[in-house]
């Protein structure tokens, strides 16, 4: 399996977390989904992650191929159907996670327009952008998270990595401080250690 990736991508973060945590062998493939084109024949539409399977069947996006690692390595990331209990199963998990990629959503789509030339920039986009951020944050911050974690909490963590990595200036912890407590614990994980964002 070949994993196309980048190690300042939250979304590819997920998805390396769960081969490291269920021991999966799998090549890394650090790509730059901007500005490579060969991507393309790879994923159509141009983003990381994108896994490559050994009979060359590919997966995208990152809920598709965390959810396949944990198959493949019979992890327990992902909680089975329970239709009477929202607080312990499946459906709390996948919320979770649809939460934190909806905030690395916007902070990624954010940094995006930030890097632009001042002129460029759409001061709108950004402040819509940074709202979602906030009160993704706040949502978070009222969420009981699991002891044995799932891919809500994975997800979790890497949203808040991502903020930790691009924007110094959100106050964050000190906005939500029992979110900040969980991720204390949380990002000391080794495969959170061995996964943190760089360029
Ligand atoms: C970043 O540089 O912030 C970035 C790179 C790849 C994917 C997402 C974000």
């Amino acid at each position: 399996m070949k994993l196309y990736s980048n190690p300042a991508s939250p979304f590819a973060r997920k998805a390396r977390i769960i081969l490291h945590e269920l021991d999966v062998k799998c090549e890394i493939v650090n790509v730059n989904a901007r500005d490579d084109e060969d991507l393309r024949k790879v994923n159509p539409l141009k983003k990381i992650p994108a896994l490559v399977l050994d009979d060359g069947s590919v997966l995208f996006d990152s809920r598709v191929i965390c959810e396949y690692l944990n198959h493949v390595g019979n992890g327990r990331f992902f909680p089975g159907m329970n239709i009477f209990s929202f607080h312990t199963g499946r459906w709390k998990a996948l919320t979770l996670q649809a939460l934190a990629d909806g905030v690395m959503d916007a902070a990624v789509a954010c940094r995006y327009e930030q890097v632009q030339p001042v002129e460029k920039q759409n001061l709108d986009f950004i402040n819509r952008y940074r709202l979602t951020i906030s009160a993704g944050l706040d949502a978070m911050e009222r969420i009981k998270f699991t002891e044995t974690p799932t891919i809500g909490e994975i997800a979790s963590g890497c949203a808040l990595g991502y903020l930790d990595f691009r924007y110094a200036d959100i106050p964050w912890r000190a906005l939500h401080p029992k979110l900040a407590a969980w991720y204390e614990a949380f990002s000391q994980f080794p495969s959170m250690q061995s996964t943190v964002p760089h360029t």
